[in-house]
């Protein structure tokens, strides 16, 4: 690899696709790419720039591996149990109306596991359900509603039989699942985010940024909630010393936005490091 090769490609992609790479582990993101380009037959990061420049089917490939897009239904079933028999409930006390986001989710498997339990709840009009990822392949994906059988192994059997038709080796999902959700691109790390939430789900994504841009997304989440509302992680993203974030425990991988505003302090460190960034 040539020398401030990696560090140059980040610029150029920067400013190709608004994509910030630096905030992604380094080393972790560099072996991901390097893999690709080689099986594609680039000595470098710079060859392979002027490759993304020039086939678009690679650039698709780029994306793909560079935001790892794995997901499935009820993804780690027990967590979805307690937001069904635990969580919602208590939040469908305050507010009929949940306002909900799905952050970074992928080809739409989360999204729609959040709509089938809340149909249990209320009709699905009742609720706002945004789904946002920074990959555009991905969002046209989920709006396809269309599975292959590996990604439903942990649904439920009579929510399976209730919102999924198999065709050949696919499995469609209903079409009031699919319109009950709001998909958009978003990319969490550059652009802000809606505030209000009731519930956020943020899961499997922030793993693969660096701590700083852990510290920044922790803030931007809690100010998004409205208060009392519950940040859903993923099972290896714990969050430590949430409470610098105005977060305390109600779960494992539940946090609930408290009462008290300490934002201030966040806040400043926020906008300091976006200064001098
Ligand atoms: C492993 S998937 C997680 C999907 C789902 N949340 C789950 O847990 O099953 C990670 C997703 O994060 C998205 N992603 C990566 N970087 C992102 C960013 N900066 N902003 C928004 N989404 C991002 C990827 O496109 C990918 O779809």
């Amino acid at each position: 690899m040539l020398d401030g090769d990696y560090e140059l490609f980040i610029k150029k992609i920067k400013k190709k696709t608004g994509i910030d790479l630096s905030q992604y582990k380094e080393a972790q993101m560099k072996r991901r790419l390097t893999s690709l380009y080689e099986k594609r037959g680039f000595e470098n990061f710079q060859e392979f720039f002027q490759g993304l420049n020039n086939q678009p089917e690679l650039f698709y490939e780029f994306l793909d591996r560079m935001t790892i897009n794995v997901s499935e239904f009820y993804r780690n079933g027990k967590r979805w149990k307690i937001l069904e028999e635990t969580i919602l409930p208590k939040l469908l006390e305050k507010n009929k109306r949940l306002k909900i986001w799905s952050a970074a989710c992928s080809t739409g498997e989360e999204p729609y596991t959040l709509a089938m339990i809340l149909s249990k709840f209320a009709p699905l009009s009742t609720f706002q359900i945004h789904a946002t990822d920074i990959d555009d392949n991905v969002i046209a994906r989920a709006k396809l509603g269309m599975y292959p059988e590996r990604s439903l192994q942990e649904v439920p059997k009579d929510i399976k039989e209730k919102y999924f038709t198999k065709e050949g080796t696919f499995y469609h999902i209903s079409r009031d699942i699919i319109k009950s959700v709001q998909f958009k691109k978003h990319n969490l790390l550059a652009e802000p985010f809606e505030t209000n939430y009731d519930l956020i789900v943020c899961r499997n994504v922030l793993i693969y940024f660096t701590e700083d841009a852990k510290e920044i997304l922790y803030t931007k989440f809690s100010d998004a909630l409205r208060k009392e509302g519950v940040f859903f992680v993923g099972s290896t993203e714990q969050i430590f010393n949430a409470v610098r974030f105005n977060f305390s425990s109600l779960d494992t991988f539940f946090m609930k936005r408290s009462k008290a505003a300490t934002h201030c302090y966040n806040s400043v460190i926020y906008y300091i490091k976006a200064l001098v960034r």
